[in-house]
């Protein structure tokens, strides 16, 4: 890990879609910043944010309408935005303000608004520059970085998207002061996640640390390294094309965790609570094949717990609807199912496993039912 302020610009290696990550409390206003000096030149700058945002920070609007950006809304908050009669009104939007090729959309959310506003500006006059400005945890560590976009379809989660790098991202810290305490908990499962799959000493740094909260001195620090380990796999697989490990080792725990979501019905679970659940049957499962050292598992689970996240169901879930999601879910081959495990804190690889009587005893030991 280089050794440097989580003020330094984190550069994203893309050739010549390169970016950098701007991250700390005042990183809002270089956005304002940008999107002024965007109208300066005659460029059009064009936010797109949620209701919650818009009620939370006033300021941070009336601020960019100052400049001379126009702020769009959306009509409703949450994942439910995430859908195709939204992004109409949106692209529609973007029309009636005769945005054109030179013009800019600042996503100012958390990962619904990034997903959303990303493949708006990847297909809007058949792909306009973008911004993001990542306000929740979740957000500014995972989804405003590497350039996944889209939207949801009845079928599923993300059927209808773009990879669409943005041209900045800027994480303002501050903002993270009005996110509800259980957002900032599931931001902190993928904060563990990182540490889990690749950083060893991230891991040992907030094992050490009490729980953080958004005005924790070293909170820009940590995301800052969570955005190094992702700009990292990014920039060796862009599109998770690599046959092995790649980008698909940022779905540590999530086999696991789509089907929870999958079965309890989406929203009864974070998408970060499922993580955290599916963190620790990845560890387990990793124990269980050898793989890891069983001794490890105690600070998984303590460290997850200590961060408000759950180590097991809340409520037994159907073993065998768990089963038949991850099937759904992930590659299959010759009937194994390919998981992300660990062979050490911070060290994973990708490998396919096709001992489903394992996995099913899994699932029953952190609380499903038959
Ligand atoms: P979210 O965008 O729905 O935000 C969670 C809630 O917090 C919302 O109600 C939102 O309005 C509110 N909120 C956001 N920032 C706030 C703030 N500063 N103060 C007060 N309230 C605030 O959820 P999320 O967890 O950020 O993102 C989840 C989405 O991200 C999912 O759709 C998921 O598919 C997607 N995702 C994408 C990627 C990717 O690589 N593109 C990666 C991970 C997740
Ligand atoms: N969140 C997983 C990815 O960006 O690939």
């Amino acid at each position: 890990m280089e050794n440097s302020s989580p003020l330094t610009p984190l550069a994203v290696a893309l050739g010549e879609r390169a970016y950098f990550i701007h991250i700390g409390p005042a990183q809002s206003a270089a956005a304002v910043d940008a999107a002024a000096s965007l109208l300066n030149g005659k460029r059009a700058a064009f936010i797109v944010t949620s209701p919650v945002l818009a009620a939370a920070h006033p300021a941070l609007f009336s601020a960019f309408r100052a400049a001379g950006a126009t702020v769009h809304t959306t009509s409703v908050d949450g994942e439910h935005a995430k859908r195709i009669g939204e992004l109409e009104r949106l692209w529609e939007a973007l029309a009636a303000a005769r945005m054109d090729r030179h013009g800019v959309v600042f996503a100012v959310g958390g990962g619904v608004i990034g997903d959303l506003a990303g493949f708006a500006a990847a297909s809007y006059l058949r792909g306009v520059d973008f911004i993001q400005v990542p306000t929740t945890l979740l957000a500014m560590v995972d989804s405003a970085v590497g350039g996944k976009t889209g939207i949801n379809l009845s079928a599923g989660k993300n059927l209808a998207g773009a990879f669409y790098q943005p041209r900045a991202v800027y994480a303002d810290t501050a903002l993270l002061a009005t996110l509800p305490p259980r957002e900032f908990a599931a931001g902190m499962a993928e904060v563990i996640k990182y540490g889990l799959l690749g950083d060893r000493a991230l891991f040992d740094q907030l094992a050490l640390a009490g729980r953080l909260s958004w005005d924790h001195p070293a909170l820009p620090d940590i995301i800052r390294r969570c955005c190094a380990s992702k700009a990292a796999i990014v920039s060796e697989d862009e599109r998770e094309t690599a046959p092995e490990g790649g980008r698909a080792l940022l779905n540590l725990g999530h086999t696991f965790a789509h089907a929870i979501e999958n079965v309890a019905g989406y929203g009864e679970y974070l998408h970060g609570e499922a993580v955290s659940v599916g963190l620790i049957l990845a560890t387990r499962l990793s124990a269980a094949l050898g793989l890891l050292d069983a001794s490890a598992l105690p600070a998984v689970e303590h460290l997850l717990g200590k961060n408000n996240l759950p180590v097991a169901l809340r409520k037994p879930l159907p073993v065998d609807a768990l089963m038949d999601a991850m099937r759904r879910d992930k590659k299959v081959r010759q009937g194994a199912l390919r998981f992300v495990l660990l062979r050490a804190l911070g060290e994973s690889i990708t490998q396919f496993v096709d001992d489903d009587a394992l996995v099913r005893r899994l699932w029953l030991e952190a609380g499903a039912g038959n």
